[in-house]
């Protein structure tokens, strides 16, 4: 049945890779009607490595924030990117981040657990306009690596990553039809070498009901809210940071980081035969957050004051909602907040 189900998954994703990307779709719908829960255990999943790199030197994360951000949302998503090489409680982010680092490449080295945000760059005057493709994602790089010298991020191909952040008035191709964000590689062509980036695009006023689960919900899907009946009479789960599309692109910043740490060149590790429609490390686990989680339901997470939802901490006392990814040791989805 399962096996089914994942060709189904393979179907619906190959529809709309018009070429070699590891783009995600995150339709609720798949949530609710298609068992994309491998919470427990699986011998289906054939999640495979395929001989290229992994993510193991210490990275040099770059961000780019493209159109008009709020300086509040974008220190949420900053102390995220701290969170995940620095100690907080457990569960914390960093231990959430230890399920990435059992990926090896076939040297066997590891992905590093060393995540240092290098520098950023402020795209306010939308270098490349309001609607961007998905190749424009990459010209958006270029652009900061090329700005004055006082402004420029550096171009850096041994490990650096680009996050490029774009902000609620920006259209990007497929976003909010098919996917939320996506990892690539550039081109030299384009940014002059090859570097892995990922996109996440500010879902909360575009998308939210596609983007930012479980803190906002879809009219059409039909089925009552995941808080429904528990959060403060609220139906929806209140975000731990006070904004539903800051809160969910958290979680897709940290399923694209996963990824992109585990594939960055689309030829490390991934499930199913098509690279051009990887199933990767963080897809197998979407929208699972805690013990139980799967099929509309984001299993056993913590509540917090005000009735907030989340599952890890960060630095100053931050709290976060992460999905959770597969351990390829264990062979099932997992997160530090597991009860078993
Ligand atoms: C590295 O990966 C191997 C294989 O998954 C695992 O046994 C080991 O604990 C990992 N080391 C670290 C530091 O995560």
């Amino acid at each position: 049945m399962q096996k089914l189900l994942q060709c189904l998954f393979f179907l619906s994703l190959s529809c709309f890779c018009s070429f070699p990307s590891s783009a995600f779709s995150r339709n609720p719908n798949r949530q609710f009607s298609q068992a994309n829960n491998y919470e427990g255990s699986s011998d289906l999943v054939d999640l495979r490595y395929h001989m290229g790199p992994v993510l193991a030197s210490p990275i040099n994360l770059y961000i780019i924030w493209y159109g008009h951000w709020n300086p509040t949302h974008q220190s949420t998503i900053r102390d995220f990117i701290y969170s995940l090489s620095s100690p907080a409680p457990y569960p914390s982010v960093a231990d959430w981040w230890r399920t990435v680092r059992f990926y090896t490449d076939q040297t066997g080295s590891n992905i590093t657990g060393n995540i240092v945000l290098s520098g950023e760059f402020y795209d306010s005057v939308y270098s490349h306009g309001i609607y961007l493709s998905r190749l424009a994602i990459q010209s958006t790089i270029n652009s900061a690596v090329t700005a004055s010298k006082t402004r420029a991020l550096p171009l850096n191909p041994h490990n650096g990553l680009y996050l490029v952040l774009t902000s609620s008035d920006v259209r990007v191709q497929d976003f909010c039809r098919a996917v939320c964000g996506f990892h690539y590689f550039s081109f030299p062509t384009i940014v002059g070498v090859t570097v892995p980036y990922a996109w996440v695009g500010y879902s909360g006023s575009q998308c939210p009901g596609m983007c930012a689960y479980p803190f906002a919900w879809p009219d059409y899907s039909k089925m009552p809210p995941p808080g429904a009946g528990g959060v403060g009479g609220s139906n929806v789960m209140r975000p731990p940071n006070g904004d539903p599309g800051v809160d969910g692109m958290i979680s897709v910043i940290a399923h694209e980081l996963a990824e992109v740490s585990s594939n960055p060149l689309v030829n490390a590790w991934y499930a199913g035969e098509d690279p051009t429609a990887p199933t990767e490390i963080a897809d197998l686990c979407m929208g699972v957050y805690g013990t139980g989680g799967g099929g509309g339901y984001v299993g056993k997470v913590y509540r917090g004051t005000w009735g907030v939802v989340y599952n890890v901490n960060g630095v100053k006392g931050r709290k976060f909602m992460v999905q959770w990814v597969w351990n390829p040791v264990t062979r099932r989805c997992f997160g530090p907040n597991a009860l078993d």
